[in-house]
C-alpha cells in the first residue's frame, strides 16, 4: 500500500508554475489573482491563506479583498465587474461558500470566463463537458494530476464517485469519462441505495462527500485505489486548536485493503492549490498572447 504524498506531486506542479511566471515576468506581465473572501468562515479564511501564499511563493501577485459578511449581492457584483475590466488582473477567485443572503449562481455568472480561474462558470463547464479549451475546476483536475503522476491505469478503470457536488464529483465524472481518460463511471448521491455495493465494485474510489468516516474498510475492494476529497473538521479536546481535519474515508482500516491512499491532510488539499496556480499563469499567458 502506498500513501499518496500530494505535497510532492504538487511541488512539481507549483514549480513549474514559478518558472512560467518568470518568464512571464521577463516580458512585463505579473500574473495577478484577484481573491475575494465574504465573512469570517474559519475554514475559508484559512483556504485564502494558503492560496494567497502559494501565490506568492510562486512569484505571483494577489489581490486579498476581505469584506464583511453583510456584503449585498449587488455590491459584490459591481465588484467582479470592475476586477472584469482591470487589465492588471488576470484571474478572479470568489471563496465559497458565500454568506447565505448572496445567490452563488448570480455571482459565479458576473466572473468573466476569461478570468474564470476556479472553472466554475457555465462557459467553463460547458467547455469541460464538450471537452473545447477552458479552464478547468482545480480539485476535479488535481486528482487527475495525481493519477497520472503516479501511473495509476485509468483507461478501462471502474471509478466510483460519492457526492454530486459542482466542485467536485459531477464535474470529476466528467473529466473521468473523457476519450483520453476512459474510465467507466459510476456516480453516488444521497439518494444511492446501498452505497456500500457500489464503492465495492471501484478500481478507483473518490470520496467527496464531506461525511466524516463515511467509507469504512467493508465499503472497498482488496487493491482499490483510494482517493480521499473530504476535509472535516472534527472536535479533538488534544489537539491544539480544538479539532483535527478527517477525511471521508476511514483511514486506518481503508489502508489495509487500498493499493493507493490519499492522506487527510496533504493528499488532494495541495494537487487543488497547485493546480489553481498553473490556471492563473494560463490566464496570465492568454492575455500576454492576445
Ligand atoms: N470552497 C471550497 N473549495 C473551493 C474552491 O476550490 N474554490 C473556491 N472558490 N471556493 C471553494
Amino acid at each position: 500500500m502506498t500513501i499518496i504524498d500530494g505535497k510532492t506531486i504538487a511541488r512539481a506542479v507549483r514549480e513549474d508554475a514559478k518558472k512560467r511566471t518568470e518568464t512571464l515576468r521577463a516580458q512585463g506581465v505579473v500574473p495577478c489573482l484577484a481573491v475575494i473572501l465574504a465573512g469570517e468562515d474559519p475554514a475559508s479564511v484559512s483556504y485564502v491563506t494558503a492560496k494567497e501564499k502559494a501565490l506568492a511563493e510562486a512569484g505571483m501577485a494577489s489581490r486579498d479583498i476581505r469584506l464583511s459578511a453583510g456584503i449585498s449581492e449587488a455590491e459584490l457584483l459591481s465588484l467582479i465587474i470592475s476586477l472584469n475590466e482591470d487589465a492588471a488582473v488576470h484571474g478572479i477567485l470568489v471563496q465559497l461558500p458565500l454568506p447565505k443572503h448572496v445567490r452563488e449562481g448570480r455571482v459565479i455568472d458576473a466572473i468573466s470566463p476569461k478570468k474564470d480561474v476556479d472553472g466554475f462558470h457555465p462557459v467553463s463547464v460547458g467547455n469541460m463537458v464538450l471537452g473545447k479549451d477552458g479552464f478547468l475546476p482545480c480539485t476535479p483536475n488535481g486528482i487527475m494530476r495525481l493519477l497520472r503522476a503516479l501511473d495509476i491505469p485509468v483507461n478501462g478503470a471502474h471509478a466510483v464517485i460519492v457526492g454530486r457536488s459542482n466542485l467536485v464529483g459531477r464535474p470529476l465524472s466528467i473529466l473521468l469519462t473523457r476519450k483520453d481518460s476512459n474510465a467507466t463511471v459510476t456516480m453516488c448521491h444521497t439518494g444511492t441505495t446501498n452505497l456500500a455495493y457500489h464503492t465495492r465494485q471501484a478500481d478507483i474510489l473518490i470520496a467527496a462527500a464531506g461525511k466524516a468516516g463515511l467509507i469504512t474498510g467493508d465499503m472497498v475492494k482488496e487493491g482499490a485505489v483510494v482517493i480521499d476529497v473530504g476535509v472535516n473538521r472534527v472536535s479533538d479536546i488534544s489537539a491544539k486548536k480544538g479539532y483535527r481535519l478527517r477525511g471521508d474515508v476511514d483511514f486506518e482500516p481503508v489502508s489495509q485493503k487500498a493499493s493507493f491512499i490519499t492522506p487527510v491532510p496533504g493528499g488532494v488539499g495541495p494537487m487543488t492549490i497547485a493546480m489553481l496556480l498553473q490556471n492563473v499563469a494560463d490566464a496570465a499567458e492568454k492575455t500576454r498572447d492576445a
